[in-house]
């Protein structure tokens, strides 16, 4: 089984991301192959970067920082839950990537975006230029999701119409066939 973990990127109050995230980690449940768990980035509350060396080494001096390591090193496969702020993507989320390297790389990453007219994909093309410095593989089919707060109840639950359904289905089988390939090359390093 895999280890595929769900990165809640918005952190502000009254936030939707939760709603979307838990969709989507229900959705990912159902596919055997994934053991699924969600990283709220509110929760971890990381503070700005703080370690004085660069994250390829390793050598870090904060225990919330060896904490985040030790998450993302566990991992196998990754789904970014993500709003577009300004045409990007949450500050926190950068600020958690930026905290590691080594334990990102080689790593498959799907995404979930919502937001107006445009989904959130111009924050989800900011985030790929970003993803694949570290090395990691961002899947070409994410689900973007226009106008989501339609699909939002008032027990704040998101309701998938079929459409959407279906894009997060066709993610999770790319993200398997990432995730498989990816492994078998991480045991060869
Ligand atoms: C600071 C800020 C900037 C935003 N910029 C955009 C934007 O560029 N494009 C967009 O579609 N929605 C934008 N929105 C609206 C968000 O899609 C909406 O507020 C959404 O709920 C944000 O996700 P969150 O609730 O998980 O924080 C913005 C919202 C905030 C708070």
């Amino acid at each position: 089984m895999y280890n595929l973990k769900i990165i809640i990127a918005s952190t502000r109050p009254g936030r939707k991301g939760p709603a979307l995230a838990d969709w989507i980690f229900d959705t990912a449940k159902k596919h055997t192959e994934f053991s699924g768990e969600l990283l709220d980035l509110a929760e971890i509350n990381l503070p700005f970067l703080d370690e004085p060396n660069h994250p390829r080494m390793q050598q870090y001096e904060k225990e919330h920082t060896k904490k985040w390591s030790a998450t993302i090193t566990s991992a196998d496969a990754f789904i970014i839950v993500t709003p577009e702020y300004n045409f990007g993507y949450p500050a926190p989320l950068k600020n958690a990537l930026d905290f590691l390297y080594n334990e990102w790389t080689y790593k498959p990453v799907g995404f979930v975006s919502y937001g107006g007219m445009a989904g959130g994909t111009r924050s989800v093309q900011a985030l790929k230029q970003v993803v694949t410095a570290m090395k990691m593989v961002p899947i070409v089919e994410s689900v973007n999701i226009p106008f989501f707060t339609k699909h939002i109840d008032e027990q704040n639950k998101f309701n998938a119409d079929e459409h959407i359904q279906k894009s997060a289905e066709e993610m999770l089988k790319e993200l398997l066939k990432w995730t498989e390939t990816l492994q078998q090359l991480r045991n060869k390093k």
